[in-house]
């Protein structure tokens, strides 16, 4: 007992407010401000693209139930790495773990921090591209800053956390205003208009990811169950606010977007809140502009808050080297975790371009929320008996499956690229690793003198499970 007092666990910090931001504020971020002209241009009708706004937050709202259920049912942080752990097994585990950490974290901080970078160089190139480099090391010093707060406070990040969300829920409930004052002028645009609608398979897929895309974070809160308060209760209370506001958000600016500008003028803009700004607000449209780069800052901090934990989780149980389960002495934020992420995340800057990073992000995590969702499923057939909090009907995973089974094939039936082979192969490379490492467990010394310098050097110790 008297050595259990001096072991670091992580605090339950996090209440239902602090819950709330951290799934809204991480799925707001840069989507919402660029993807919407992706899916028009790639559906063809603004119709049609409303209504692959409304599926995916159908699909963002049946999945977050069913993480509800997950989330409870097994308490641990870590979402999908946890929830296939105790389900599919190990190596499934492993292979997220190691996809997670080396692809999707990483390159969806970057997309993040590249739309920040967009927007705070944006009203000084007004009339011409700015230049990659400076966008880029504008990207990175976002990077660094996010990481630099979630390794000092968690306290700090959760306020940043909240303050952007603040930000970017009023950025969007005015542009949502200004559409519905611009509706009952009797303005309706072209919102109702289906003409030009793409109905193949590999459109419907690739405006699903780009939609998606902005959806994506849902999953957020799950990361960090073990840091919140009263998760039984929390989870799936903040799962159903957080997604619901954000669907209901995301249509009404949808809606305002195409009341307020043509089909075309929407597919040529570069940040289409940018373009709204200066069609409504006039000379006040900059800050549009401002709440766009705060809106993303936000999602990159969530991004980097809960990508921190992943590390963490897997490292506990083995899965990442020791050196990443352990906190700060005193500040008790899990700072090498954080570092490495921060890492792997720069590296991706280096070659990283916005629009492919989402195709292959969609397409890697939508491949695991089928694979956990099926762990669901398996648990409601074969473990009825389990204390299960939170409860959603066996339909509802099997829907969310099914969609992801064709969102993961579409583009690769349809019309067949080699990147996604070679995502594919990555994520299946993660065996290669495990075979020898993990399961084998050749060479147990390896990393020991490195951890032990690391340790002292970042004055870092092993957390325990969590103080319930
Ligand atoms: N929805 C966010 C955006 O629009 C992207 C989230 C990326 N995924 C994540 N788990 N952080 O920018």
């Amino acid at each position: 007992m008297a050595s259990d007092k001096h072991k670091l666990s992580l605090e339950r910090e996090v209440g239902l407010l602090g819950a709330v931001s951290f799934i809204a504020g991480t799925m707001i971020g840069s989507g919402i401000f660029i993807s919407p002209q992706y899916v028009l241009s790639v559906i063809g009708s603004p119709g049609a693209s409303l209504i692959v706004w409304g599926c995916c937050g159908m699909l963002a709202i049946l999945g977050g139930l069913c993480y509800a259920e997950l989330g409870t049912v097994i308490p641990e942080s870590g979402a999908e790495y946890v929830y296939t752990l105790r389900t599919t097994g190990k190596v499934t585990a492993f292979l997220f773990v190691f996809s997670f950490v080396n692809v999707m974290r990483p390159a969806s901080a970057t997309g993040i921090a590249l739309s920040v970078a967009e927007y705070v160089v944006a009203p000084f190139f007004s009339d011409c591209t700015p230049p990659q480099l400076l966008v880029k090391c504008i990207a990175a010093g976002c990077i660094l800053a996010v990481a630099i707060v979630n390794s000092l406070s968690v306290r700090t990040a959760t306020h940043i956390q909240v303050v952007c969300t603040v930000i970017k829920v009023l950025a969007l409930i005015v542009i949502a205003l200004g559409g519905c004052v611009m509706l009952f002028q009797g303005k309706t645009g072209s919102v109702n208009s289906f003409e030009g609608t793409n109905v193949d398979v590999n459109s419907i897929g690739i405006a699903f990811y780009q939609g998606l895309w902005s959806y994506d974070g849902w999953n957020t809160l799950n990361f960090l169950t073990e840091e919140l308060k009263h998760p039984e209760v929390n989870l799936p209370r903040a799962l159903i606010i957080a997604i619901s506001l954000v669907t209901g958000l995301y249509l009404l600016v949808n809606v305002s977007y195409l009341t307020v500008m043509t089909p075309k003028e929407l597919m040529v803009s570069n940040a289409v809140a940018v373009t709204w700004g200066n069609k409504v607000l006039g000379s006040w449209g900059w800050i549009m502009s401002v709440a766009a780069a705060l809106s993303a800052f936000g999602s990159l901090n969530g991004t980097f808050f809960s990508g921190g934990r992943v590390c963490f989780v897997a490292a506990r149980e083995g899965h990442m080297p020791d050196i990443l389960a352990m906190a700060h002495v005193h500040r008790l934020t899990p700072s090498p975790a954080l570092i490495f992420t921060t890492f792997v995340s720069l590296l991706v800057l280096i070659p990283g371009d916005f629009q492919s990073i989402v195709n292959y992000f969609s397409f890697t995590a939508w491949f695991f929320y089928a694979i956990t969702l099926s762990g669901l499923v398996y648990l409601k057939i074969k473990k009825p008996d389990l204390h299960r909090p939170y409860k959603v009907p066996i339909i509802l995973p099997i829907i969310v499956i099914i969609a992801a089974v064709f969102l993961v094939l579409a583009p690769i039936v349809d019309s067949p690229q080699i990147e996604y082979l070679y995502v594919a192969l990555f994520i299946f490379s993660g065996i290669i690793v495990y075979i020898p490492f993990i399961h084998y467990k050749v060479c147990p010394g390896l990393l020991t003198k490195l951890t032990v310098f690391l340790q002292l050097f970042l004055e870092v110790a092993p957390l325990t499970a969590y103080r319930p």
